[in-house]
């Protein structure tokens, strides 16, 4: 396996993805975290950094064990700081150096660039530069502004290269680090969704035993192939329990349940609607719903779990970015911006211990994973839907009533979305109940009725969101068909923001 050491840079993450899609595996850590042995290392590759290796509190990192001895790759800071701190200079660049640039190369064999063409397109994203490089180093690649693009340790398998290969602008990024890791590295291109499967379920079963394992299901793509995933380890062991928070989309607890039960899973459905209803009654602060939304659903999922006798362990379908450690650039913890209820976790009164065959994998992975073992492609393919549901896309306070229109202008907009084939090209989408009336007019008769919004994001992981530039025929057709068959409604609005500043969902 490969080692990420991570100086904050935004894009580690990113470096992490291109390694597992050359179906290698690889691992994220901390540069300063205990929790890594270089020992266990094929290779080992430097992220970028907010920091200047100049700086005072430039992160440092002991490499003995690394540098000489095993192949060893620097990215952007990763590069700048095996140059500095090796006995070359690294200096404030006076040349403008973020965006495209085009490399030439002095060293063509150079295994690094095998099947790569001179003026490849490649991205930059630095102030500081390297002026001169230590003795035993070469240059392998410059850009018109970049002397030391690339270079080489001689007698070693160490790399160190400016720009970011990981990025996407970077044209043959990952034909590099393809290069870096196989062909320079020799390391085996053995990650593959069957083999995760395969190496997962033994796992399990190593793990688990004969034990009782309980799961939340969602109905969402990770804790519906986390529970595949476990019933191919322990079968029947594995009790799986799917909540019906009364906040579900239309006619989806029934609809999921029977997919779920379609899939050879032991789960049980559990209708807690008037359990939720009534903690949420008379609430309308968006924090506080979550809340209550959060601890209905921890009272409900622990006498559930006391249902199943013996029960040893808990699984949960966390994954890959939720569990890697970041460097913040300040070190500070990160604004609490909304609490979402299933990250947490459970609390630690239900004493069980925790599996999580999820966690070391993201998303993409998991759905390849999930289409190995033959789960639905249109499962795999569903919108992320959050744990507090409608709740949170009723603005205000909830009533039975309430949802019950939200799921009907919901259903209405999604299914659109479907028999439009659009709903792929969407990454999340959804109504809104607006806590507003405006006035209207059905035939003679004045309406004074609500409104909804609709939301339509593109994104890759939800932290940043794009609005959906939906067709203006099929907006049309989808707000006719709402104010028409909806009753309470009268006006329907299209949410035309970004994620930052606004969230993806308004509560
Ligand atoms: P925001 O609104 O923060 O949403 O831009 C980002 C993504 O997270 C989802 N979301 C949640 N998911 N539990 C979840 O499982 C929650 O409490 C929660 N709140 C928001 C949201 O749907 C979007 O995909």
């Amino acid at each position: 396996k490969v080692l990420i050491l991570d100086f904050g840079s935004q894009v580690t993450q990113l470096i992490a993805r291109r390694v597992r899609e050359l179906n290698i595996y690889c691992e994220i850590h901390p540069y300063n975290s205990e929790k890594y042995n270089f020992a266990d290392y094929k290779a080992v590759i430097l992220s970028g950094s907010p920091h200047s290796v100049r700086g005072e509190n430039a992160p440092k990192i002991d490499l003995s064990e690394v540098k000489g001895k095993k192949p060893l790759l620097g990215i952007c800071y990763g590069a700048q700081y095996l140059a500095h701190f090796f006995g070359g200079e690294v200096g404030a660049s006076n040349t403008r150096e973020y965006g495209r640039a085009n490399l030439s190369f002095l060293d063509h064999t150079n295994p690094l660039f095998d099947d790569i063409k001179e003026g490849s397109q490649v991205w930059m994203s630095h102030s500081d530069t390297i002026l001169n490089l230590p003795d035993n180093y070469e240059c392998i690649a410059s850009t018109p502004d970049v002397k030391n693009a690339a270079y080489h340790v001689k007698g070693e398998d160490t790399y160190a290269i400016q720009f970011h290969p990981e990025v996407y602008h970077s044209t043959d990024g990952a034909k590099l680090l393809g290069n870096f890791l196989v062909k320079i590295a020799g390391v085996a291109q053995e990650w593959t969704p069957n083999n995760f499967v395969e190496t997962t379920v033994q796992e399990i079963k190593d793990k688990v035993g004969n034990d009782k394992v309980v799961l939340g299901l969602s109905g969402g793509v990770d804790s519906t192939v986390a529970a595949v995933l476990l019933n191919k380890a322990i079968g029947d062991n594995l009790y799986c329990v799917f909540v019906n928070n009364g906040l579900l989309r239309k006619n989806e607890f029934e609809g999921v349940l029977k997919q779920y039960e379609g899939m050879g899973l032991n789960v049980k459905g559990v209708d807690a609607t008037d359990r939720f209803m009534k903690e949420l009654e008379g609430l309308s602060d968006p924090e506080l719903k979550r809340k209550a939304i959060g601890k209905a659903f921890i009272d409900v999922f622990d006498q559930e779990s006391h249902l199943i006798e013996n029960v040893k362990w808990l699984a949960q379908g966390t994954i890959y970015p939720d569990v890697i450690e970041s460097v913040s650039a300040d070190g500070g913890p990160s604004a609490t911006i909304k609490s979402h209820h299933n990250v947490g976790g459970l609390p630690d009164f239900m004493k069980l211990k925790i599996v999580e065959p999820l966690r070391m994998i993201f998303k993409d992975e998991v759905r390849r994973a999930g289409k190995s073992m033959g789960i639905d492609p249109e499962l795999l393919g569903r919108h992320p839907f959050p744990g507090p549901g409608l709740a949170i896309r009723i603005l205000g306070d909830i009533t039975p009533e309430k949802v019950a229109m939200l799921q009907e202008v919901d259903a209405i907009f999604i299914n659109g979305l479907k028999e439009h084939g659009l709903y792929d090209s969407v990454w999340q989408a959804g109504a809104i109940l607006l806590p507003v009336q405006s006035v209207g007019v059905m035939g003679d008769e004045r309406t004074y009725e609500k409104a909804v919004a609709l939301r339509a994001v593109e994104s890759t992981d939800g932290m940043t969101a794009d609005w959906v530039d939906l067709p203006y025929k099929f907006l049309q057709e989808i707000s006719n068909k709402i104010i028409n068959s909806v009753k309470g409604v009268n006006r329907v609005v299209y949410d035309i923001s970004s994620k930052p500043p606004a969230t993806i969902e308004w509560e």
